[in-house]
């Protein structure tokens, strides 16, 4: 028989290696190798050789197509793929503090009126969870709380009670008795996320954990996990602003498109179904700012960019610019100030997004040139309008796909002007439009002395 050979394995993230090192390369952890010895595949078990399975053809497997498990709250249900898929293994996870766990307790708590829950505080006591509950104002009787966080005592008690859906609040704090690896580490998580999957595959229990964002990052918190579960939806938002956005970064039962918002209240989180009403009503109409739109998932989103520009005091002027692609930004300035002649690379710029959102796209080009210029010539642009088209490198302005949802959107909320290539085409509208050719047109929006 072929001896297996001694390999070094990782303690904290399970990386194997051939020779001893001091520090891991996958997870950077100093002094974390041990001696492993691996198993090697012959097909035997210490009880004779392994059962041999019995190969099927797909056509004898029925498919019923399963019921979704709906909250009622609708931000959620629709970013998980219009509900939750049953048997799945799905991930929430955000910086701490966010409010997922506020989230979780909301959600469980509506689909406890239909559905059997375990709600297992891995982090909190069940007094803080109390306490939180009191806030939320209400406490369906089919929720039951733990407080446990030893990983075998809860696959024990969901094997023995078989409730439809459990909840592990946080992972990150779940540990596993007698695991080589330590509490906490990728090894564990990684360790915890496999032994669930198998439950929640093999006994048809949907399971829900929360993993927040590390110090380390992403990287070395919920990432780790990411490949390993169904679904990994993000909890995002800024500190300022009491939005949150609920994101799919991973769907295997939907698509990773939609977006979701509440807003933090005093009584928990509050879905905001209207979010571009909240974010029209956010707009300040001066010199730099300038309305744009784009779609996220299903519905297009009406955000605010803000440019400010300033004639720099250092040698390599700043750019500082938050919510959109940095590379974007500067290359727009770029084309201004090649075509245009406006002395941009002197100056300062300071650029962002309202509600502190991240977009991505060619469709807000018009937009950040219109911005940067309404900053530059310190004039603001006629109220109620929005700027939708791409810029080319040779300074012509390109018309975009999908414009009509766009603009129907826009519509909605009494936008009454729009700025668009010159061989934009859409649908007849009450707005009233001013078409550009190229850059040099832009100008004609402000008066220079
Ligand atoms: P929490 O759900 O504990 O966040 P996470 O689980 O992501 O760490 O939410 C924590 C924050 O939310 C905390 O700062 C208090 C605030 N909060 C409210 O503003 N209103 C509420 O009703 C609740 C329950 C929390
Ligand atoms: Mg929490």
């Amino acid at each position: 028989m072929r001896k297996s050979k001694t390999t070094y394995k990782c303690s904290n993230c399970n990386y194997q290696i051939l020779k001893w090192l001091g520090c891991c390369p996958e997870c950077k952890k100093w002094n974390s190798f041990a001696e492993f010895t691996p198993a090697i595949s012959t097909g035997k078990t210490k009880k004779g050789y392994a059962k041999v399975v019995r190969m099927i053809q797909l056509d004898s497997i029925s498919t019923t197509t399963q019921k979704r498990m709906l909250s009622g709250i609708k931000e959620w249900d629709r970013v998980v793929g219009g509900g939750i898929m049953p048997s799945s293994l799905i991930m929430l996870t955000g910086d701490p503090g966010i409010g997922k766990s506020t989230l979780l307790l909301q959600v469980s708590n509506e689909l406890a009126k239909k559905y059997c829950i375990f709600y297992f505080s891995t982090e909190e006591s069940l007094q803080q969870v109390k306490q939180r509950s009191q806030r939320i104002g209400y406490l369906n009787s089919n929720l039951l709380f733990s407080d446990q966080a030893e990983l075998s005592a809860i696959i024990a008690t969901t094997l023995h009670e078989k409730p439809d859906i459990i909840i592990i609040d946080s992972i990150q704090n779940c540990y596993i008795d007698g695991a080589q690896s330590l509490p906490g580490s990728i090894g564990q998580l990684r360790e915890a996320s496999f032994q669930l999957m198998r439950l929640a595959k093999t006994q048809g229990i949907t399971i829900i954990i929360t993993g927040h964002i590390t110090k380390e990052g992403i990287i070395a918190g919920p990432k780790a996990l990411e490949h390993m579960v169904d679904a990994v939806f993000y909890l995002q938002g800024e500190d300022r602003w009491q939005t949150r956005m609920l994101r799919a970064v991973k769907n295997r039962f939907g698509t990773i498109n939609e977006l979701g918002f509440f807003e933090m209240q005093e009584n928990g989180l509050e879905e905001v179904q209207n979010i571009n009403q909240h974010l029209i009503d956010e707009i300040s109409h001066s010199p730099g700012s300038v309305l744009v739109s784009v779609i996220e998932g299903s519905r297009p989103l009406l955000l605010e960019l803000q440019a400010l520009t300033i004639t720099s005091k250092l040698t390599l002027p700043q750019r500082v610019i938050s919510g959109l692609d940095h590379k974007q930004v500067v290359l727009i300035a770029a084309i201004l100030e090649k075509y245009l002649k406006v002395r941009l690379s002197v100056q300062d710029i300071f650029f962002k997004t309202s509600g502190g959102f991240k977009i991505k796209g060619s469709t807000t080009d018009l937009g950040i040139a219109l911005a940067l210029l309404s900053s530059y010539f310190q004039q603001p642009l006629p109220e109620k309008s929005i700027a939708l088209g791409e810029i080319s490198l040779t300074g012509q302005i390109k018309p975009i796909n999908k414009i009509n949802s766009l603009i129907h959107e826009a519509e909605k909320f009494g936008i009454e002007q729009l700025f668009v290539a010159k061989r934009q085409k859409f649908e007849k509208t009450s707005c009233k439009v001013q078409k550009f050719y190229n850059v040099y047109e832009l100008l004609t929006l402000f008066s220079q002395s």
